[in-house]
């Protein structure tokens, strides 16, 4: 079996076009991004603030420009539905997502670059049946994984090469991260079937606040910052550079210097590839015991 080459994946999150975006973040990543060399560029939801037309556009216009060099994987955030328009799901699926589905042509999509297959599962849905907790303030902003998300997703990678990487896009914080708080209600059930699906990074945003880490050890886990004002604790926005090599998966944060400009090389992690192809290891002697 070949091993495919490294393959690098440019992770976004949170740009939030609207009144908070940081237009000189914008800029800048227009100009450095494509000087990275990314096999895909993935934004993981909260394109917008409001869902409205204007945001929408404004983030269209930047992704229609990194398309022309990179190709794009996009997935709604809680920020992008109007869940107001058929709240619990009681008017029906289509309203919330008519908006999103006018400038985004899907909610759930796959990219399929040279060395990866990328998965974009749904977990935005709103004021929603699977996504309600006992606190108040989660309400229309925590998300689910529909056991039908994670099964679809198993089924796309089970049926791709087992040498490509495999890389699962999703809005909601699969870890607790910087702020303590899990994105998604039911998370120990969602952190079983994501183990299940076979992939080797799942790429999230929705907390404002980086991360990098696994899932029981299993599934590495990239968890991309955002572009507006509205980081935690006005810490420095970050992107993360993500790359998958035969062994293991490597998540680079840069992090945006304000008095300069740019974004800086920073913090590096490095987790084990789940479902690699081992390497086969011969044993010589024969019928000696082991
Ligand atoms: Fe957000
Ligand atoms: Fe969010």
């Amino acid at each position: 079996m070949t091993l495919a080459d490294p393959v690098t994946i440019v992770h976004l999150s949170d740009l939030h076009f609207g009144g908070f975006a940081d237009l000189r973040q914008i800029e800048a990543l227009e100009e450095f991004l494509p000087t990275l060399n990314p096999a895909a560029i993935a934004v993981s939801g909260d394109l917008s603030q409001r869902a409205r037309h204007g945001e929408f556009q404004a983030a269209h216009v930047f992704l229609h420009r990194m398309r022309l060099k990179i190709p794009a994987i996009v997935v709604p955030g809680n920020h992008d539905i109007e869940w107001w328009k058929s709240p619990l799901g009681l008017l029906g699926e289509k309203q919330k997502y008519a908006k999103y589905l006018r400038y985004y042509s899907e909610l759930r999509p796959v990219l399929e670059v040279p060395g990866a297959i990328m998965a974009g599962a749904l977990s935005s849905y709103g004021v929603a049946f699977g996504s309600l907790t006992w606190n108040l303030r989660d309400v229309a902003v925590k998300g689910h994984l529909p056991r039908s998300e994670t099964r679809r997703v198993q089924k796309i990678f089970a049926a791709a090469p087992p040498e490509v990487a495999k890389v699962l896009v999703v809005h909601h914080n699969v870890l607790a991260g910087g702020t303590g708080r899990m994105g998604l209600a039911r998370w120990r059930s969602a952190h079983k079937r994501l183990l299940g699906t076979g992939a080797d990074v799942i790429l999230c945003g929705h907390d404002h606040h980086e991360g990098a880490g696994q899932i029981e050890g299993g599934v590495a886990v990239s968890t991309s910052g955002t572009h507006s004002y509205r980081q935690r604790g006005g810490r420095p926005s970050v992107f993360n550079l993500v790359n998958i090599d035969e062994l293991s998966v490597h998540i680079q944060h840069f992090r945006w210097v304000s008095e300069n400009r740019h974004f800086i090389a920073s913090d590096k992690f490095s987790f084990g590839r789940q479902g690699a192809p081992k390497a086969a290891v011969s044993v010589a002697g024969g019928d000696q015991g082991l």
